[in-house]
This record gives C-alpha cells, sequence and structure tokens, in this order.
C-alpha cells in the first residue's frame, strides 16, 4: 500500500533459525516484508551441489506463515533466467579480496546478479543478509552503491547452535562425527580473536590455529585476518576495524565462519 516500507529478504530456502531471524528483524523494521526463495545456479559451479542442495518448500512456507510474512517469492529458474538470457554483473573490489572468490571464483557474479535481479522485482526499502556469509554482504552492499539501487543493505548477526556452530542449510550434510568436529571452528576463532587482543602477532597466532584446525581433521580453505570494510589484509602493525574470516572443509562439507577482531594496539 501507498507510503508502506517493504522489506526483502532473500534466501536459497531449507530456512533455519538463522534465516527466521533476519526475518523478525525486518518484520519489525518494515511494514511488508517479502521472503525469496530462490536456489539460485548461477552461484554454483558444476561440481558443486545445486542438484543436491536442501530444499523443503512446503517447510519453510509453513514457518514463514508463522512469523506473518506478506509474500513468498519463489520464482522457477526459467522465471529468473528465461531461454536467451544473456546478463551477468562482473564484480571486483570485496568480491576479490581472494577469500571465497579463490575458491568459487564464479560465486560472487552469480549472487550480485540474482540479488540485483530480485531487488529489481521487488522494489524493497530495505534488504537484509546474514554477516555468517560476510565477503557476499559487502558485495552486495558495494553492489547495490555501485549500481545506484535504492535499497538499504541491513547485515543479521550471525545466529549459533549452543555450541557456537553457525547456522547454514550445509550443517545438514555433516555426519554425526564431523557434527561433533565442526563447533571447533567457532572455538578456534575465538581462541585466535583472545591472544591477537592481548598482543600476539597476527601470524604467529594464525599459524598455530591453522595446525589445530588441520588436526582436527578440517582440510582449510583459508584463516585470515582482513579489514573490515575493505577486506585488505592487515599490515602488521594495522589496529582494526578487522575480522577474521576462515572456510574449511570437513569430508565433502564446506563450512564458514568469521567473526570480529580487536587488533591490540599497545
Ligand atoms: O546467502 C544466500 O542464501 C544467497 O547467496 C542469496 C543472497 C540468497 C543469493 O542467492
Amino acid at each position: 500500500m501507498a507510503g508502506e516500507t517493504v522489506a526483502l529478504v532473500p534466501t536459497m530456502g531449507a530456512l533455519h533459525e538463522g534465516h527466521l531471524t533476519l526475518v523478525e528483524q525486518v518484520t519489525k523494521k518494515a511494514d511488508r516484508t517479502i521472503v525469496s526463495v530462490f536456489v539460485n545456479p548461477s552461484q554454483f559451479a558444476a561440481h558443486e551441489d545445486l542438484d543436491t542442495y536442501p530444499r523443503d518448500e512446503a517447510a519453510d512456507l509453513r514457518e514463514l506463515a508463522k512469523l506473518g510474512v506478506d509474500l513468498v517469492f519463489a520464482p522457477d529458474v526459467e522465471e529468473m533466467y528465461p531461454e536467451n538470457y544473456a546478463t551477468a554483473i562482473a564484480v571486483e573490489g570485496p568480491a576479490t579480496a581472494g577469500l571465497e572468490d579463490k575458491n568459487r571464483p564464479h560465486f560472487f557474479g552469480g549472487v550480485a546478479t540474482v540479488v540485483a535481479k530480485l531487488l529489481l522485482l521487488c522494489q524493497p526499502h530495505m534488504a537484509i543478509f546474514g554477516e555468517k556469509d560476510f565477503q557476499q554482504l559487502l558485495v552486495i552492499r558495494q553492489m547495490t552503491r555501485d549500481l545506484n539501487i535504492p535499497v538499504k543493505i541491513l547485515a543479521g548477526a550471525t545466529i549459533r547452535e549452543t555450541d557456537g556452530l553457525a547456522l547454514s542449510s550445509r550443517n545438514a550434510y555433516l555426519t554425526p562425527g564431523q557434527r561433533s568436529i565442526a563447533p571447533m571452528l567457532h572455538a578456534v576463532l575465538k581462541d585466535v580473536a583472545l591472544k591477537i587482543g592481548r598482543g600476539g602477532k597476527v601470524s604467529r597466532v594464525l599459524g598455530t590455529a591453522k595446525t589445530r584446525l588441520g588436526r582436527a581433521g578440517f582440510r582449510l580453505d583459508y584463516l585470515e585476518a582482513r579489514h573490515t570494510v575493505t577486506l585488505a589484509p592487515l599490515e602488521k602493525d594495522a589496529t582494526g576495524p578487522a575480522r577474521l574470516l576462515v572456510a574449511a572443509r570437513l569430508g565433502t562439507t564446506r563450512l564458514i565462519d568469521n567473526i570480529p577482531l580487536k587488533i591490540s594496539d599497545g
């Protein structure tokens, strides 16, 4: 209705408490809430889990109804990418920081393109993204700024299991054994932040943490301390704001996480 504010929560479905918290946050800020549910093929590489990505539309709709969502937008692939579709957004800046992009070079172009399409289709005043995908959040902020898309991008804090594991639809892939090891990712991040906060040398603390994660059975893609806004690697003498970011595999499941980092200045 005229004069009302609209919020969009873009998702790929398989909704968990992390998504539902984002929905709750924006329903408090906007008059109307739209949730999009679309498993976006253009952000998956051929070898990735597009076909097996968890999907449960009926459960998603039930949860969203409970939260009083006004509209669920769940387009088909053909609707988003019809025959002869030929346009994609090319991303640089935070999208080429050498973190997720190093392991998933196709990913942020696909995310930026689909998010731009969702924003243009739904025309919300605001849209919210989880901080768990921290690099994605920065890429989307940059993309909406650069393309003058009139939307406010909000960030939702990472929601965790009681043992610290960041909620993710992909956690469903973990075997019971892997699930018991997985919380160590967050525990190690917290330990690294504590040690660096107390004046530990960034490279040394990160080195020890990498060894610890390797011994526990993680195959590490990266564990890095980066500038929170630019994602540039921290110089030896840098003072925050900084972020610790990690991506690691347990078996075939890839987990990511990040937390803020306070660099000691003394
Ligand atoms: O974070 C996600 O679930 C997806 O990358 C997004 C933002 C919905 C785009 O497909």
